[in-house]
């Protein structure tokens, strides 16, 4: 029964707000497990973009993530009000991924993304690196999935973050199959 009402919810503000939702369904659980997977371990804080239904947020509680370290940065308005009832425990900004360092955290472990990197303005994506890159330090990663071929951040944006991607797992128990990248400064 919930999990119907998350996809009714899904399915209809993909219906109004394509560019933004961007997907057809929401993540599968291997891929949001496979997600939450690539956490660096220890403590502090997690950053997740673009939550929506919250699978990804739900998996990186179950990988042991606290509550009080979990931020997520969400812009639809109904998807807030879904994710406030679902997770009360956690620290949910209704603002856009691009204001994630303007949220008061010094710095983060991880940023977690399920934006439509690949359908949003390239302005608008290069606003939500760069602001991804002055949260995290060297070495800590950005982790983002796509269903496109390759990686979804375009090389002359790589190039002037001084960026770094990795493959991670691809997951075909997703609709469409999913490939997960990450990408980081090099530690010096
Ligand atoms: C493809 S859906 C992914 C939802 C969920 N993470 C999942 O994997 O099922 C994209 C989500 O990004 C959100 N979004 C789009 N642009 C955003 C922005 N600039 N800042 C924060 N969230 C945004 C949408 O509202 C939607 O919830």
């Amino acid at each position: 029964m919930r999990n119907t009402s998350d996809l009714s919810l899904f399915l209809g503000q993909m219906l109004r707000r394509p560019q933004s939702v961007s997907a057809l369904m929401p993540s599968s659980e291997r891929l949001a497990r496979a997600m939450a997977a690539e956490v660096p371990e220890g403590t502090g804080p997690v950053v997740e973009l673009g939550p929506g239904t919250g699978k990804i947020t739900r998996a990186l509680l179950e990988a042991g993530i606290a509550p009080s370290d979990l931020h997520l940065l969400e812009i639809n308005d109904d998807f807030v009000s879904f994710l406030r009832l679902r997770h009360p425990d956690v620290h949910l900004h209704h603002r856009g991924a691009q204001d994630m360092d303007r949220i008061g955290l010094p710095t983060a472990r991880a940023v977690v993304s399920g934006l439509p990197l690949l359908s949003l303005p390239r302005d608008l994506q290069r606003a939500i690196l760069e602001a991804a890159f002055r949260l995290l330090p060297p070495g800590a990663p950005l982790i983002q999935f796509t269903y496109g071929p390759s990686n979804p951040v375009p090389g002359p944006l790589m190039r002037d973050l001084g960026l770094v991607a990795e493959r991670g797992r691809r997951v075909w128990h997703n609709m469409p199959p999913a490939q997960i990248y990450r990408l980081r400064r090099p530690a010096a």
